[in-house]
C-alpha cells in the first residue's frame, strides 16, 4: 500500500513546511507544528470545463451592478452591527474566534434569534452542544429563540444539503473545528479540514446569498487549528475577547469586507445572555475613586470610536534584585521606554522601584496618544502627588520629551466632555477646537505637562 503522503502545518497560521520544526517558520509560534495529510488534488480540470466557465461568467460594468445586492439586515443588537459595519451582509462569511467559555455560542444564538424574528429561517449547526443543551441556553436568553432552527450535524455535505432544503438566510457553525468533510483525510480540527470546510461554506454563501456564521475557538495548546488559518478565506473575522473573571466582553472586528475594520462593540455577560453595552467608557471608568494618585485617563480611539479608560500605576522599593516592570493591557517595552524618559527628561528615579501599570477594567491600550496618560499615572505614583480627576490627557511622547500630535483629538476630546472631564492637557501644536465644558490646556513637553498635570 502507498504510503500517506504527509506535510506539517502550523496550527496557528496554517503554513505548509514538508519537515518537522520547533518553531513556525511563517508566524514563528513555536510547537504548533501538527503532521496532517496532504490534500489529494483535484482532478485536472479540462480546458472544455474551463471554456464553459468563461461562457458562464460574463463580464459587467461596475455601473450595471444592482445596488441592491449590498442590503444589510440589522439584528437590532446595536454593538454587533455596528461592529459588522452596519448589519449582516447577506453571502458573507464571518468568523467569530475566541476562548472557550467567553461567549461565542451565547451570542450568536442571540444573532440567530434575532435574525429569526425578522427574516426566514436562521439554521443553527451545533456539532458541540445537543439540542438539549442549547434548548437550555436558548431558554435562559432574552431573546425568544424557539423558531431557530437547530441541526446537530458535523458531516459538512451533509449540513450543506440540509441548509439547501431549509434555505436559511443565516447558517450558524458551531464550530468550524468539529465539521469535516468525509471526502478529505483527517479528522475534524486539523489545518486542511478546517480550510477546506471554512472554503467550501464560503462557496455556499456566495452561491445561495446566506450568510454563514463560523465560530472558532482560539487554543493555547495548538490542539486544532485555530482562527488564523482561516483569517483570509473569511470575508470578516471578529474576535471576542474579555477577561473570563469579569463580565463584559468586547468583541473587535480584525478584518471586514464590508466596513472598517479594529471597530469594537461591548458588552455585558448577564443572567440572560449578553447585553449591548450602550456606553463603553463609563464601563471602564466606572469604578473610579477620585483623588487618588497613580491614575490618568486617557481617551482612546477603538476604530472609529473613542473610549475613555483609565491607567492605573503603583510604584514600590524593589525589595530584592533587579527591579520589576509589570504592565497590564500595556506593552512592557513601551513601558520601559515611558520610563527612561521621565528618568532622563524629567528627573523622576525609578531605577529603585518595582513598577506596576494596569488598565483598568480589563482593557488594552496599544496607541501612543496615551503615553502622555501613563507617564503621567507613572509620576504621580512615583511622587505620590493626585492629579485633577477631571482632567484627560492625550500625547504621543518623543525620547527628547516632546509631546508629539495625537490623531483624532476633536472626538476624543467631545468624548472626554460627554463624559464629564473639564480639562484636557494636548499637544502644543494642535490647533483644536474644544468642546464646550472643557479646557483645553497645550503643553510642549514631558517636564511641562507633568507641572501642568501635578501642580
Ligand atoms: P458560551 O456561549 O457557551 O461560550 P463559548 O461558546 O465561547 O465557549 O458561554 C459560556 C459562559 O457564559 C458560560 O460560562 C455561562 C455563561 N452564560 C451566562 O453567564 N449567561 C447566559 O445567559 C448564558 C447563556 C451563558
Ligand atoms: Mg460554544
Amino acid at each position: 500500500m502507498a504510503r500517506l503522503r504527509t506535510a506539517f502545518f502550523c496550527t496557528d497560521c496554517g503554513n505548509e513546511t514538508p519537515r518537522w520544526q520547533g518553531q513556525c517558520p511563517a508566524c514563528g509560534a513555536w510547537n504548533t507544528l501538527a503532521e496532517e495529510p496532504l490534500v489529494r488534488t483535484r482532478p485536472e480540470r479540462t480546458r472544455a470545463a474551463r471554456a464553459s466557465d468563461v461562457v458562464a461568467l460574463t463580464p459587467v460594468r461596475l455601473a450595471d451592478v444592482a445596488p441592491g445586492d449590498t442590503a444589510r439586515w440589522a439584528t437590532g443588537i446595536d454593538e454587533f452591527d455596528w461592529v459588522l459595519g452596519g448589519g449582516v451582509v447577506p453571502g458573507a462569511v464571518v468568523l467569530v474566534g475566541g476562548e472557550p467559555g467567553i461567549g461565542k455560542s451565547t451570542l450568536l444564538l442571540q444573532v440567530a434569534a434575532r435574525l429569526q424574528r425578522s427574516r426566514s429561517p436562521a439554521l443553527y449547526v451545533s456539532g458541540e452542544e445537543s439540542a438539549a443543551q442549547v434548548k437550555l441556553r436558548a431558554d435562559r436568553l432574552v431573546e425568544p429563540a424557539d423558531d431557530v432552527v437547530f441541526l446537530g450535524e458535523t458531516e459538512l455535505e451533509i449540513v450543506l444539503s440540509r441548509a439547501a432544503e431549509i434555505q436559511p438566510s443565516a447558517l450558524f457553525i458551531d464550530s468550524i473545528q468539529t465539521v469535516y468533510a468525509a471526502d478529505l483525510e483527517g479528522t475534524a480540527g486539523n489545518v486542511t479540514q478546517v480550510r477546506e470546510c471554512a472554503a467550501r461554506l464560503q462557496r455556499f454563501a456566495k452561491e445561495t446569498d446566506t450568510a454563514v456564521f463560523l465560530v472558532g475557538h482560539v487554543t493555547k495548546g495548538g490542539a486544532v487549528a485555530g482562527p488564523k488559518t482561516l483569517e483570509h478565506i473569511v470575508d470578516t473575522v471578529l474576535y471576542f475577547e474579555g477577561d473570563p473573571s469579569l463580565d463584559h466582553r468586547v468583541l473587535r472586528a480584525t478584518k471586514n469586507r464590508f466596513g472598517a475594520a479594529d471597530e469594537i462593540g461591548v458588552f455585558r455577560m448577564t443572567g440572560t445572555g449578553l447585553l449591548a453595552v450602550q456606553n463603553p467608557s463609563e464601563l471602564f471608568l466606572g469604578e473610579r475613586r477620585p483623588g487618588g494618585s497613580g491614575v490618568a485617563v486617557v481617551a482612546t480611539m477603538e476604530g472609529t470610536r473613542p473610549l475613555l479608560v483609565e491607567v492605573q500605576a503603583l510604584c514600590v522599593r524593589a525589595s530584592y534584585g533587579s527591579a520589576q516592570r509589570v504592565a497590564t493591557g500595556f506593552d512592557r517595552q513601551r513601558l520601559a521606554l515611558l520610563l527612561a524618559v521621565l528618568e532622563r527628561r524629567a528627573g523622576l528615579r525609578f531605577a529603585e522601584a518595582d513598577v506596576f501599570l494596569n488598565v483598568a477594567g480589563g482593557a488594552r491600550i496599544t496607541e501612543p496618544a496615551a503615553d502622555l496618560a501613563v507617564a503621567v499615572a507613572l509620576a504621580s505614583a512615583q511622587l505620590d502627588r493626585a492629579g485633577s480627576p477631571e482632567t484627560i490627557y492625550l500625547g504621543e511622547l518623543g525620547l527628547s520629551g516632546d509631546i508629539r500630535a495625537v490623531g483624532q483629538l476633536e472626538r476624543r476630546l467631545a468624548e472626554a466632555a460627554r463624559m464629564g472631564f473639564t480639562r484636557a492637557l494636548v499637544p502644543d501644536r494642535a490647533s483644536v477646537r474644544s468642546p464646550a465644558g472643557l479646557e483645553a490646556v497645550p503643553v510642549a513637553d514631558l517636564a511641562g505637562a507633568l507641572t501642568a498635570a501635578l501642580p
